[in-house]
Parts: C-alpha cells; sequence; structure tokens
C-alpha cells in the first residue's frame, strides 16, 4: 500500500532548521524559523516561565485527564488577555475557549469546526499569509482562496484592493485576518483599517478567524489586540486562534487556545459542543504542561508584570535589529531602499531579493531565510550584522 506514496518536499519554513543545524559554517546566520533569538543566538525560556514551571513541579498532585476544553483557568485567563477584561463580547458571557496545542491546533480545530458549519466554505487568506495556513485548511477538506494584501513593489499594503475583494466575500465564508506583526510581510493594518475592515465584516456577515500568534510582539500586548477586540464587541460570530509559542517563549510545549464568538450566551453554547466534538475527534485533550506555566503567570501580578517586562525586551531587541539592519546596509554601500524594514512590525519581514538570491545566500554565505525571502528579524546580532549586510551587499 505504502508503494504508491510519493515523497513530500520538506516544509518551507520548517526544512531550513534541518538544513542550517547540519551547515558547519562558522558565520552561519539563521533567519528560517520564526523563534525568538537573543544577542548569542539563543532562544532562551523566560525567567517568568521559569519560576512558574517550578512551581508547577511542586504542587501539581495528579497527571489525571482534565478534558477536551482544558484548564478553564487557562482558558479564562487567555481569553482576557486576548479580548480584554472589559471586552462586551466577555461580559455577556458570548466568548468560549479550549486550550489547544499551539497555534497550530487551534487553526486545526477552527478548519473543523468551520467544516462542520458549512463544508462548502470558503477560507480566504491574504495574499502572501503564513505558509501553513492553505495546506492546514485544506487538511480539514476546505477551499482555500487569497485576498491581495502586501505589495510586494512598493512595501505597503494593497488595502484598496483587499477591501474590494472582500466586498466580494459573503456570508458563508470565512476570512482568516493576522491580528499583528502579519506573518510573512510585517505589514498590519492601522486601527483605522481595521475599522474599515470590520465594518465590511458587518455588512457582508462573513465569519472573521483571526490569527494572533504574535500578541506583543509589535506595538504591545493591548495595542496588537486592538482588531481582535473591536471585531468582538462589533460582530456576532468570530473565532481566534491564539499562540502561546512565541509571546511565552513556549514553543516545544504546545500551548495555544482557540475561542469562538456566538450571538449570544445560548447560541455559544450550541457552537462549543460542537467545538467539543472536533477537538475530541482530532486530539481529545489538549496537553497541560504549557497551559499551567501561562496561568500561573497571568494569574500573578507579579509574575505578570515580569512576563509583560521580558517581553517588551524581546520586542524592543526585534524592533532595535530592525533599524540596526537598514542602518548597516547603507553603511555597506547598498544603495537600495530597505528603509521599509524599519517601519514593518514582529518577528517577520521579506528582503525583496529574488529566489536566485536567497539561494546564493545559503550557498554562498550560509545565510538561512524561507524562499520568499521572509526573514526572521531576530535572528539578527551586533555579531553578525556586519557579515549578514555584506554578504545581502554582494549578491545584489
Ligand atoms: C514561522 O512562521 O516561522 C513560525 O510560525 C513557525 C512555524 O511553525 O512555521
Amino acid at each position: 500500500m505504502f508503494e504508491t506514496l510519493t515523497p513530500m518536499p520538506a516544509d518551507p519554513i520548517l526544512g531550513l532548521m534541518t538544513k542550517y543545524r547540519e551547515d558547519t559554517h562558522a558565520n552561519k546566520v539563521d533567519l528560517g524559523v520564526g523563534v525568538y533569538k537573543d544577542e548569542q543566538g539563543h532562544t532562551p525560556i523566560l525567567h517568568c516561565v521559569k519560576i512558574a514551571e517550578q512551581h508547577r513541579i511542586d504542587t501539581e498532585e495528579t497527571k489525571v485527564y482534565i478534558g477536551p476544553t482544558g484548564s478553564a483557568s487557562f482558558n479564562q485567563l487567555l481569553g482576557e488577555l486576548a479580548f480584554g477584561q472589559d471586552n462586551p463580547a466577555l461580559l455577556a458571557d458570548r466568548v468560549r475557549t479550549v486550550s489547544t496545542p499551539g497555534g497550530t491546533g487551534a487553526l486545526r480545530v477552527a478548519a473543523d469546526f468551520i467544516k462542520r458549519l458549512n463544508p462548502n466554505a470558503v477560507v480566504w487568506v491574504s495574499d502572501p499569509t503564513w505558509a501553513n495556513h492553505t495546506g492546514l485548511f485544506e487538511a480539514a477538506g476546505l477551499s482555500v482562496k487569497t485576498y491581495p494584501y502586501y505589495d510586494h513593489d512598493n512595501k505597503t499594503l494593497k488595502f484598496e484592493e483587499m477591501l474590494s475583494a472582500l466586498s466580494q466575500v459573503g456570508k458563508d465564508d470565512v476570512v482568516l485576518l493576522h491580528a499583528c506583526c502579519h506573518n510573512p510581510s510585517g505589514m498590519d493594518l492601522t486601527t483605522q483599517q481595521w475599522d474599515k475592515v470590520i465594518e465590511l465584516t458587518k455588512q457582508q456577515g462573513f465569519t472573521p478567524l483571526i490569527d494572533m500568534a504574535y500578541q506583543g510582539f509589535g506595538d504591545g500586548v493591548d495595542e496588537d489586540a486592538y482588531g481582535v477586540r473591536q471585531m468582538a464587541a462589533q460582530v456576532d460570530n468570530m473565532i481566534l486562534c491564539s499562540s502561546c509559542s512565541k509571546n511565552f517563549g513556549l514553543y516545544r510545549e504546545r500551548i495555544g487556545a482557540c475561542s469562538i464568538l456566538g450571538r449570544d450566551s445560548q447560541s455559544a453554547n450550541v457552537a462549543f459542543s460542537v467545538l467539543l466534538y472536533v477537538v475530541r475527534c482530532i486530539y481529545s485533550m489538549p496537553p497541560a504542561h504549557g497551559a499551567a506555566i501561562v496561568e500561573t503567570i497571568l494569574g500573578s501580578s507579579e509574575l505578570k508584570q515580569q512576563w509583560l517586562d521580558e517581553l517588551k525586551e524581546m520586542r524592543d531587541r526585534i524592533n532595535g535589529n530592525r533599524v540596526m539592519l537598514v542602518n548597516k546596509l547603507i553603511e555597506k554601500g547598498v544603495t537600495r531602499d530597505f528603509s521599509f524594514i524599519a517601519e514593518q512590525k514582529g518577528m517577520f519581514s521579506f528582503l525583496g531579493i529574488t529566489p536566485q538570491q536567497v539561494a546564493q545566500l545559503q550557498h554562498d554565505h550560509s545565510i538561512y531565510m524561507v524562499d520568499s525571502s521572509r526573514i526572521s528579524i531576530a535572528g539578527i546580532g551586533e555579531g553578525n550584522v556586519d557579515y549578514l549586510a555584506e554578504s545581502i551587499a554582494k549578491v545584489l
């Protein structure tokens, strides 16, 4: 039976991790997968996570099943972090949340949930979007189409074209939006643009699905949730997929959440029963370790403050790297304008070079980035920025 299979290509993002690890070049640079790195190129465990993890080890009394929802306390605290404590949707008891195995788990739960809402639903994703979005929705049997988003030539948002495409989307379909730190472009909607998208969502009646994998990496925890909070306050139905991989640095613990918003408390309960059924059919119950860490942090004002400080440190370093790279390219004599990198948000930007130049950087200089020229800004540091800028100057 297995003889009928044909090999799949390596994942465009995760495949880079293996290649980078195997490269023995002394100056190799990893701008591939979206993980935070410090100046030494190390992905640290946050101090607040260490404390919360120790607390869990000291106090945990059983490993018995929790159930498909995961920890109720985690779900509530993460829901408040995303929607804001005083969000009218939360106050009206219209939100239901399940813990999931990472943000990808949340998206897969959302995909199967949508398949049950409407097997023929089209999921509209931005062009471009995270490389895994399309495969993930198609794996759930849904069709995926794109709406215009990033203008590669002008390094701006194709906002009018985006609105015009979304104004053709009907009430049976789903539109995926990135809450902040758009992956892969780093190009976010402004608050005014969010307001317009929300108006259009109400007008067209499609279901918004917001992917929030980087809350706190753009402008701040509250600022980055503007679209999520406004959308939740104004629409009848919505799906939110959150991840704790980046902002809590809990990558391998696989913890995230899928929240659904019903028109009222009763319809939220019905939708929730479907969500739980979906969870049971995919992985039965989510892992508990990461959730326990996050709920300990968010449940303690002291640890929460420490987390916010550590998150700010990560955000500031990434923003600093953006400016540092732009300046260094100028210093190395590059005349092409890369100033857009300093203006974009979050972990990623496109360098805007050709796939051949990307391949050359990898082959000749051991600099790793996604074929699309998406770079993970966190991989830049004072120790490698000269080499990086010189190498980019050479391939240009
Ligand atoms: C990325 O885009 O690099 C991250 O979200 C990691 C992943 O799973 O692709």
